[in-house]
C-alpha cells in the first residue's frame, strides 16, 4: 500500500493507499461520518459508514481535532470535492489524540487571539495555502536571478552602521560596543558585486520602526540584488521583469491555492501583463493633487497616497528621481538636476504600497564622502564603504523587496503579519 500525501491522491484513484496527517474537522450524520484529514499538502475527506465497520466508526466519531493520524483506504473519485477525490476509510491509527480541545475554532475569532495562537492557528484556514504561497514567492526569486547568471550571496545581520537612517537602528551590546540589526544587505551587496559581478539574497531585516500599519513589521524577509555596471534605467527594467516573473510563477505554481484564497488570478494577470507605469516623483505629486489629495513637493507618500496611485493606474507604479532631501545617502544624484536622486519606489496595486526601493549608487569616493557628512554620519565605520569607490568604481544600482507586500498583493491578506510564520511587530514578540 503506498504512503501517499493528500496532494497526490487524484493520482491514485482506485487505489489503496495510506496518509499520514492530522484530524482538521470531523462531521457525522449518525450513519456516516466525514473525517477531513489534512496534511500540509491539501485537506482530503475520508468518509465512513457505521455499517461498514462498526467497530472503526465508534472508535473515529471519537477523534478530537487535530488528532495526529495514519488512514488507510480507498481513494474514489469525486468532482464534487475541490481536490477531485475522497477516501474511503478503511482503518485508522491514532498517534496522538489531545487531551484538551484545539483553542482555533473554524469559526470567527479575534486577530489578537490567532495571533496569540500563531503556532496553532497555522495549522487552519488560509494559513496553509498563504503559507504556501510564500513559498511560491521565495522560489520565484531565486530562480529569476539563478536563471539570469546571478550569484547568490549573504550579508551579515550584526553590523556596525546603518544603512537606511539611524532613527530605525535596533541597537544591542557586542562585546562592551554596540552592534546594530541590519536593516538591509545593500552595503555588503555592494562589495560583493565589486567581486562577483551581478548577486541577489534574501535575508532578514531589521526596523525598529514605531509604525502600527498593516505594511510594517519590525523583521522581514528582504529581497535584494546589486548589480556592477547597471544604470537607473536598467535597474527598473529588471525590477519590473522580476516582478512580473514572481506573480506569474507564483499563479503558475499556486493556482488551486490562489483559488482557495478566492483571489482574482485574472486580475492580478492584468496588473503585471502591460508595461508597468513610470512617474517623475514630481509628476506623482501633481496628479495626486488633481486626484484631490493634500501634498506638496518634498512629502512622503502615505497609504491613502499609494492606493489612490495603485487605482489610478491599475497596475504597479515606479515613482522616479525623489528630491534628495527624502532619501538616504548612498544615492546617486541625477548629473542633469542634483536636486534628485536616480531612485526608484515600487508601488504596488491594490492599496499593499511600496514593495521595491532602489537607486543607482554614489560611485565616486568625492560625492560619498560629503554626501555622508551632509546626512550627519560619520565616515570612519563607512571606510570599507568608501574603499570601493577607490579600487575601480563603477556604475553600479540594486533594490530590495519587500517579499511579504509582493506575497499580501498576490494573496489579498489585507495585513502583512499573516503571510509571515511568526511575524514580529512593535508589540509582538510572543509567540
Ligand atoms: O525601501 P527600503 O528601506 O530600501 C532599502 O532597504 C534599500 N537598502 C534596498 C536596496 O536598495 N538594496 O526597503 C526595501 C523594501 C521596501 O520597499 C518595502 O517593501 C520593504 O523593504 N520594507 C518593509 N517591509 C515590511 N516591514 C517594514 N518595516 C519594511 N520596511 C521596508
Ligand atoms: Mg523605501
Amino acid at each position: 500500500m503506498p504512503t501517499i500525501t493528500v496532494s497526490e491522491a487524484h493520482r491514485h484513484i482506485g487505489q489503496r493507499v495510506t496518509l499520514k496527517g492530522w484530524l482538521y474537522n470531523r462531521r457525522s450524520s449518525g450513519k456516516i461520518l466525514f473525517l477531513q484529514i489534512r496534511d500540509g499538502s491539501g485537506v482530503i475527506q475520508a468518509v465512513l459508514g457505521a455499517s461498514d465497520n462498526p467497530d472503526l466508526f465508534a472508535k473515529a466519531d471519537q477523534f478530537s481535532r487535530e488528532t495526529s493520524l495514519v488512514v488507510h483506504g480507498v481513494v474514489k473519485e469525486d468532482a464534487r470535492a475541490s481536490i477531485g477525490c475522497e477516501l474511503l476509510l478503511e482503518d485508522a491509527d491514532v498517534i496522538h489524540q489531545p487531551s484538551v480541545d484545539f483553542p482555533i475554532e473554524l469559526k470567527e475569532q479575534t486577530p489578537g487571539f490567532l495571533m496569540d495562537h500563531r503556532h496553532l492557528w497555522m495549522r487552519t484556514g488560509r494559513q496553509v495555502p498563504v503559507l504556501r504561497v510564500r513559498d511560491a514567492a521565495f522560489y520565484a526569486f531565486r530562480q529569476f536571478f539563478h536563471e539570469r547568471g546571478f550569484v547568490a550571496t549573504e550579508a551579515p545581520i550584526l553590523t556596525g552602521t546603518s544603512v537606511e537612517g539611524t532613527t530605525t537602528l535596533f541597537e544591542l551590546d557586542y562585546f562592551g560596543d554596540s552592534a546594530y540589526l541590519s536593516q538591509s544587505g545593500q552595503l555588503y551587496l555592494e562589495a560583493t558585486a565589486m567581486a562577483l559581478g551581478r548577486v541577489y539574497w534574501i535575508g532578514p531585516a531589521f526596523r525598529a520602526e514605531k509604525s502600527k500599519t498593516r505594511k510594517h513589521v519590525t523583521e522581514f524577509w528582504i529581497a535584494e540584488a546589486e548589480m556592477a555596471f547597471y544604470d537607473h534605467a536598467m535597474n527598473l527594467d529588471l525590477q519590473e521583469d522580476l516582478v512580473r516573473y514572481i506573480v506569474t510563477h507564483v499563479i503558475e505554481e499556486r493556482g488551486p491555492e490562489l483559488k482557495e484564497l478566492g483571489q482574482d488570478v485574472e486580475q492580478l494577470q492584468r496588473e503585471v501583463a502591460e508595461p508597468f507605469a513610470r512617474l517623475d516623483y514630481g509628476d506623482a505629486v501633481t496628479l495626486l493633487q488633481e486626484l484631490g489629495h493634500d501634498v506638496s513637493f518634498g512629502d512622503d507618500f502615505g497609504a491613502p497616497q499609494e492606493a489612490s496611485l495603485g487605482d489610478h493606474f491599475g497596475k504597479p507604479v515606479f515613482i522616479e528621481r525623489f528630491p534628495v532631501e527624502m532619501k538616504p545617502f548612498y544615492m546617486k544624484r541625477d548629473p542633469a538636476d542634483p536636486t534628485r536622486v536616480m531612485a526608484a519606489d515600487l508601488i504596488a496595486p491594490e492599496g499593499y504600497g511600496e514593495i521595491i526601493g532602489g537607486s543607482q549608487r554614489v560611485d565616486t569616493e568625492e560625492e560619498l564622502v560629503s554626501q555622508l557628512t551632509e546626512a550627519g554620519l560619520p565616515t570612519e565605520p563607512y571606510q570599507w564603504y568608501i574603499d570601493l569607490r577607490r579600487f575601480g568604481s563603477v556604475p553600479h544600482s540594486g533594490f530590495g523587496m519587500g517579499l511579504a507586500r509582493v506575497i499580501a498583493w498576490i494573496t489579498g491578506v489585507s495585513h502583512i503579519r499573516e503571510v509571515i510564520p511568526f511575524p514580529r511587530q512593535i508589540n509582538r514578540l510572543y509567540p
